[in-house]
């Protein structure tokens, strides 16, 4: 029998004689069974160790997902520290949620309109913004006017299909640029659904500010649905806009309603003290004062001009505040003092303004 096979004879022979005693047990190698080789004798020879030392722990490859962790677990606490710090950090500027002391940088979106959609899309889609904008485009009926459109980030949910609700819609805003990317987009997402729209449907970006007599609605002179999203941050009068846009609503129709997505402060005062410190800084960067007392503007001008609030509802923390507004009784039947409210008389006409642009 070759030496070989006779240790296995004998190995396997052992294991049924208990008299037999065991053979020892080869050392177990770390990762390579070549470490026993057998030679042509047959015999089995140990390797030296140190040819087979295994591969270092800390490879390249096995430290990069330890330094990108550290790296995102370091920025996430730095980031956390300085949330805490503000949120306990008294204001140094008592003025800063005073509106008449906030500086007006309702100019800076003619440079960021490019580049706003990729800015708070991320953070909207995390918030479930984009639920709640379409939940507030859905109730927008007849003749729609969508003051401080921005770059259009509601278009898309406006019922404007075959037999939809919406009759018209104009867009408007005071930055060029903006109405540019809301026109762009609106071709994009629509254009090869023309058939599918409304019949008739008409379709206008309008460059203005809805400070000022905007356009009357297409075949009417007010509009039945005003809706604004995240606009009272960005105007140096909030109380005048929301005044404004009473004006150009249609306050016979018992189901006129302005509607509006807007964020300001919050019911935690650990959550104000951050946004007032960060405030000026963040006005100077995207053009709206995110400390804003929202319920405050809004209660003001429904007072002002004879508006009954429906319903008011808040979410994340209170900061994302949605109103639905709609005319008194008394404004309705003309016995409100600003019932009379009046267009100008000069109002101006799509082709007076700074652009204007059309489809329908
Ligand atoms: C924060 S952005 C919001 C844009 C868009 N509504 C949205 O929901 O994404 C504010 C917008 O208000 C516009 N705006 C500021 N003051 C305005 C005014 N007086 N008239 C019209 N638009 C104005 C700015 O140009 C900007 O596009």
């Amino acid at each position: 029998m070759p030496p070989a096979t006779r240790i296995q004879h004998v190995a396997r022979t052992a294991r049924y004689t208990s008299t037999a005693k065991a053979p020892p047990k080869a050392p177990i190698q770390p990762y390579r069974s070549a470490s026993r080789s057998v030679r042509s004798t047959g015999a089995i020879e140990q390797q030296p160790a140190a040819k087979y030392a295994p591969p270092p722990v800390f490879s390249r490859s096995r430290a990069l997902p330890w330094v990108l962790s550290s790296m995102i677990a370091g920025s996430i606490g730095f980031y956390m520290t300085r949330l805490f710090i503000e949120a306990r950090r008294p204001c140094q500027n008592p003025g800063v949620g005073d509106i008449s002391q906030q500086k007006d940088v309702s100019g800076r979106y003619e440079d960021t309109a490019d580049t706003f959609d990729s800015e708070v899309g991320l953070s909207e889609a995390l918030m479930g913004v984009n639920r709640l904008r379409k939940k507030l485009a859905r109730k927008c009926k007849g003749h729609v006017l969508e003051a401080s459109c921005g770059t259009g980030r509601n278009l898309g949910y406006f019922d404007v299909g075959n037999g939809g609700e919406v009759e018209s819609l104009t867009f408007v805003d005071l930055s060029p640029h903006m109405v540019e990317v809301c026109k762009k987009k609106w071709v994009a997402l629509m254009g090869e659904k023309n058939e599918k729209l409304r019949p008739g449907l008409q379709v206008r970006f309008l460059t203005g500010s809805v400070i000022e007599s905007m356009p009357s609605a297409p075949t009417k002179a007010k509009y039945d649905t005003i809706i604004q999203t995240m606009g009272l941050c960005s105007t140096p009068s909030p109380t005048d806009l929301l005044t404004n846009l009473v004006k150009h609503l249609d306050t016979t129709n018992p189901e006129a309603r302005i509607l509006l997505l807007e964020h300001g402060r919050s019911y935690r005062m650990w959550l104000n003290r951050i946004l007032d410190n960060s405030a000026e800084k963040h006005a100077e960067i995207h053009g709206c004062w995110f400390n804003r007392d929202i319920g405050a503007l809004v209660g003001e001008a429904a007072h002002k001009t004879g508006l009954d609030i429906v319903s008011e509802r808040r979410h994340h923390f209170g900061t994302t505040w949605i109103f639905e507004l709609k005319p008194s009784v008394e404004l309705a039947s003309h016995k409100y003092p600003t019932a009379e409210l009046p267009l100008p008389p000069e109002q101006p006409q799509p082709s007076d303004w700074r652009s204007w642009v059309g489809l329908s």
